[in-house]
């Protein structure tokens, strides 16, 4: 890597300090720059090519180089280029996107509200709920259940929310009211013989059992994803969503679909809530909102949100929360935009079919020495690595394996990133079948490399 005392990559380790990356080791190995997109590809300041199989961050939808999204901004940002939604104010992108929203929603909603990341958007749920708790005369129910393993974001609510060690150690998080309940991985949690239905009920047990050693009154919400991604892509296993619905169903518990990820097609229909028959109360949705073009994000509520909040705002004078970009009308533009082509050029479907053969590629991995399991839905999954089949255990600690695959990857044409020793899947919605086999293609190949290293 050139690091001569004025290149990018010595300036980036000089004043640039990265996200999520181990700083110190940054210092050693330097960054990997961006420079241009097209399609499914990008290249970096050296000129190499890579597929991006992860679609930026799970949100490159329409691929990198969509001119009609480029135009959509141009003509928003010639006419309006900022305006905002406090004291009734408002513009066309915003109504026409929160109708837009609404319209598309698979279940009643009443109103969206927007925000700019999906952490911004779980934290305005969650203060959304416990505003709806204290209209409600229920001051006392402000607990909220995640899960172990999800992820929501990095703000300090939704830093709570998920569900993982990294995002807590040295940061004092979890907040109060935030409990997590089981992981729904069977592949890792489940018990001996213990099937996909078998397990979802122990852990809508674990769920209920939860719910009454804190008091069912106290409890106002479960956040989840229909499919988790950052917690290294865990799809539910047979019955779960329905099974822990039935739950909050029974204790009048509301239920928010973080579907950051899942939204906009990623699992072959419009939601992930689809997908798995889940009736959310509120829906999180960000990244393929706009292709990630641009910042936004929103929030859809149905009546039984919206109505006491409204209630509660009439009486002390005002909904006190919002954001100064909170939907800002060049991204609702190109957010606007971006829905049409996912729309105009059925990318849901694309999702759908282009998934199928996603996956089974992905299946044929797991007869490889080194992975354990393989999971996923439509476009997108995952790998998990291991040094022994028998015992899942690591190669040496865990993620030495994920990181050591993932370079060999990353040197032979693909981004992809691992989340611990689970390698995760996620192309632009645009993919063909022909660049998936390219993935595949190269990821067996990085696999045979890697072995040759772990034997070594
Ligand atoms: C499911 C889910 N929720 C929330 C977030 C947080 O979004 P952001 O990084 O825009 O704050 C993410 C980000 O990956 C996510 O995957």
């Amino acid at each position: 890597m050139d690091c001569q005392p004025n290149s990018p990559e010595a300036r980036d380790k000089k004043y640039h300090m990265h996200a999520y990356t181990n700083a110190r080791r940054h210092q050693e190995v330097g960054p990997l720059i961006i420079e241009k997109g097209d399609g499914i590809y990008v290249e970096d300041i050296s000129g190499k090519r890579y597929i991006e199989a992860m679609a930026g961050l799970w949100s490159v939808g329409v691929g990198f180089s969509e001119k009609r999204l480029v135009d959509a901004a141009t003509r928003q940002m010639s006419k309006l280029p900022y305006y905002h939604s406090f004291t009734h104010k408002g513009h066309s992108p915003l109504i026409d996107l929160a109708e837009k929203l609404v319209s598309m929603a698979p279940v009643p909603m009443s109103k969206a509200f927007f925000t700019n990341s999906g952490s911004e958007a779980n934290d305005t749920a969650m203060k959304m709920i416990w505003f709806r708790s204290n209209a409600l005369g229920q001051p006392q129910r402000k607990k909220i259940i995640s899960r172990k393993r999800a992820y929501h974001g990095v703000t300090i609510a939704s830093a709570s929310l998920t569900g993982l060690p990294n995002n807590h150690l040295s940061f004092d998080l979890p907040i109060a009211n935030v409990l997590h309940t089981s992981s729904p991985h069977h592949w890792r949690e489940a018990l001996p013989g213990e099937t996909e239905q078998e397990f979802s009920t122990r852990l809508a047990d674990d769920l209920e059992k939860l719910i009454l050693a804190e008091g069912p009154e106290t409890i106002a919400a479960m956040f989840g994803e229909p499919v988790m991604g950052a917690g290294g892509v865990v799809v539910p296993p047979a019955g779960y969503w329905e099974k822990i619905q039935a739950v909050l169903k029974k204790y009048d518990i509301l239920l928010v679909a973080d579907e950051v990820i899942c939204g906009f097609g990623r699992t072959g229909n419009m939601f992930g809530s689809e997908t798995y028959a889940m009736r959310p109360d509120i829906m999180v949705m960000s990244k393929q909102i706009s292709s990630s073009y641009l910042p936004i994000s929103a929030l859809m509520i149905n009546d039984k949100v919206f109505e006491p909040i409204a209630d509660e705002s009439n009486r002390i004078g005002t909904f006190g929360h919002g954001f100064t970009a909170g939907g800002h009308p060049v991204a609702a533009a190109v957010a606007l935009e971006n829905l049409k082509i996912i729309e105009e050029r059925n990318l849901v479907a694309n999702a759908r079919e282009v998934g199928a053969h996603m996956q089974k590629r992905l299946a044929k991995l797991v007869s490889h020495d080194l992975v354990g399991e393989v999971r996923g839905v439509a476009l997108i999954g995952a790998m998990e690595l291991v040094a022994d089949k028998a015992t899942k255990g690591p190669w040496g600690s865990v993620g030495a394996l994920g990181g050591l695959v993932n370079g060999i990857l990353q040197q032979n044409g693909i981004i992809s990133r691992n989340m611990g020793d689970a390698l995760a899947f996620c192309p632009p919605l645009i993919i063909n079948d022909k660049q998936v086999d390219e993935i595949f293609d190269a990821v067996e190949k990085s696999l045979d490399e890697a072995a040759k290293q772990v034997k070594a």
